[in-house]
């Protein structure tokens, strides 16, 4: 199985438990997180902040900061269980199960693309396949995702353990905010903290001149 079929597996397992890891209950009851959770309101104010817009929010999760977004919205996750807790979530938004590195959408069908803590996931190949289909369907992006901070390396194979005893290797990537808006081209650091880090970068066509 690939990097990217194990990642998705993984994450289809944890849909029922994944809210565990913001809210700090069932396995992350005894994680030392000090200052988790005015982070995380922090984020939710940058994300409510942003302007209504014809949004996808790629890998959206259970939802979780999906709901904060405003605008027409269009939550997109490979897995149905996600999926199912998203569309519970934000009863207002459109869900629909796909791949986020082949985008179910047209050419220019959103203003803007956001994703949160699905980035740091993708290995160099797969993050260019991600961006050119962000090229593709949107405007701007919105990347929402984990701080480089003492105790992790910026980048690391992860084992992850879920409630029902299995095991997971997962590839993670840890971002300082001004190395994620380089890394986007020109990025604008919306939130840099010790947990999350977010930056929002226009997505220009390439120059078919320097093609
Ligand atoms: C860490 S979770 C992030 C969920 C949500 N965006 C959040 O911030 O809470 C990563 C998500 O990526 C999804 N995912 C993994 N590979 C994917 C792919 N190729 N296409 C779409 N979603 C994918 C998983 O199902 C999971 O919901």
């Amino acid at each position: 199985m690939s990097d990217l079929e194990s990642m998705k597996e993984y994450y289809d397992r944890r849909a029922p438990e994944y809210d565990d890891w913001y809210l700090g209950t069932g396995l992350y009851v005894s994680r030392q997180r000090p200052g988790w959770e005015e982070e995380l309101w922090e984020v939710e104010r940058v994300v409510a902040d942003l302007s209504p817009m014809r949004t996808v929010d790629v890998a959206c999760g259970t939802g979780f900061l999906t709901r904060f977004l405003r605008g027409k919205i269009v939550g997109l996750d490979q897995s149905a269980r996600m999926i199912e807790i998203a569309a519970w979530r934000v009863p207002g938004g459109r869900f629909v199960v796909g791949d986020g590195l082949a985008l179910p959408f047209k050419d220019g069908s959103f203003g803007r693309l956001f994703t949160s803590h699905f980035y740091g996931h993708l290995n160099p190949g797969e993050r260019d396949r991600f961006l050119a289909e962000a090229r593709r369907v949107a405007d701007e992006i919105i990347v929402v995702d984990s701080a480089l901070r003492d105790g992790v390396e910026p980048e690391e194979t992860q084992e992850r353990l879920l409630s029902d005893g299995t095991h997971h290797e997962v590839y993670k990537r840890y971002f300082t905010a001004e190395g994620l808006a380089e890394e986007l081209g020109a990025g604008k650091v919306l939130f840099s903290g010790t947990w999350f880090v977010a930056v929002g970068a226009r997505l220009a066509a390439p120059d078919p001149k320097t093609q």
